[in-house]
């Protein structure tokens, strides 16, 4: 994959600053649309790499500085995500397969080239994880979530979440996301999506295989365990896919992970 040549700390943050007063340390409430057209919609060909700092500008003044996000609030975090699993994100979105409209207008005119590098912008990112959220669960639900993350449940042929995102649930290469640091609101949202069959992922996709298995009350115990999961300092995704992927025994088969 080409090196992307931007400075973040430069010209990235001078634009962002021009560009989008709204960017700080919390996420901005959505703004809307057309208060960010200065950054977005220019023509593509021949750009500069003023012009990807000025894209990456409105994507940080919702995602905040280097794609940081919080663990308040809604936004996902995207920095130090695998490169791979962002732009099957963003492709996913231009296409209307994750159905969320905010996204797909942010990335619905942009070529497969542009996404990768702004994927590989924020894959390379790795800002400090805030501290993790505090969700209030009784002691046996709390034991049911880590229980169902780190086994899985065989009764209902879930399997467990560590055995695809890695035991330290920080994700793998190239396109496996880590779970930690994102807030419970989003989480649930996420597997919600997947049930309803608004957030599609490449086929096949055993993320939907598995949040329509999960009992209800379940993702509450899973998202909020999650949740308040501290992150430990330098995390980063595995260079490799889980050696039990690696040997073809993944307990389903997903789409997407192909590099
Ligand atoms: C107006 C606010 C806003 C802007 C601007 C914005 N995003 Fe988003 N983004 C969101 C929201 C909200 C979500 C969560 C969507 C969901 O519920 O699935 C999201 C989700 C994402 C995700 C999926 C994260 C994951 O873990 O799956 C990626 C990747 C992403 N955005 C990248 C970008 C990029 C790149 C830009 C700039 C081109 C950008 N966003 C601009 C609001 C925004
Ligand atoms: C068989 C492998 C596999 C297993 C097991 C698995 N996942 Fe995933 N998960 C994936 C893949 C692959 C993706 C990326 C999907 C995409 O591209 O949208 C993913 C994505 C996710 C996301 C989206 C993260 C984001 O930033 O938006 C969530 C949330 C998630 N998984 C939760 C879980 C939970 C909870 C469990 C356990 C109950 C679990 N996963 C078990 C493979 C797996």
């Amino acid at each position: 994959m080409p090196a992307l040549a931007l400075d973040p700390s430069g010209r990235g943050a001078a634009s962002t600053a021009a560009t989008a007063s709204t960017a700080a340390t919390a996420p901005a409430p959505a703004p809307a649309p057309t208060s960010l057209s200065p950054a977005i919609g220019a023509p593509l060909s021949g750009e500069s790499a003023d012009g990807l700092a000025r894209r990456l500008a409105a994507c940080t003044s919702c995602h905040g500085p280097q794609g940081r996000a919080s663990p308040e609030g809604y936004l996902p975090r995207i920095a130090g995500k695998p490169a791979g699993y962002l732009y099957n994100q963003l492709r996913q979105f231009r296409e209307g397969r994750r159905a969320v409209p905010v996204m797909t207008w942010m990335v619905d005119r942009l070529p497969d080239a542009y996404l990768l590098e702004m994927a590989q912008y924020f894959a390379e990112q790795h800002p400090p994880y805030p501290r993790p959220q505090t969700v209030t669960l009784d002691a046996a639900t709390r034991e049911r979530g880590r229980l169902l993350v780190t086994t899985g449940d065989a009764s209902r042929s879930v399997p467990a979440c560590t055995a695809c995102h890695g035991t330290a649930l920080l994700g793998a290469q190239p396109a496996i996301p880590g779970l930690l640091g994102l807030p419970q609101d989003y989480l649930n949202a996420q597997l919600g999506a997947w049930r309803e069959g608004v957030r599609n992922a490449v086929a096949p996709d055993c993320m939907a295989t598995i949040a329509k298995r999960l009992a209800p009350q379940d993702i509450a115990a899973i998202t909020g365990w999650l949740a308040s999961q501290p992150v430990p300092a330098g995390a980063r995704a595995a260079a490799a896919l889980p050696a039990a992927v690696l040997a073809a025994e993944m307990p389903l088969e997903c789409g997407g992970l192909a590099p």
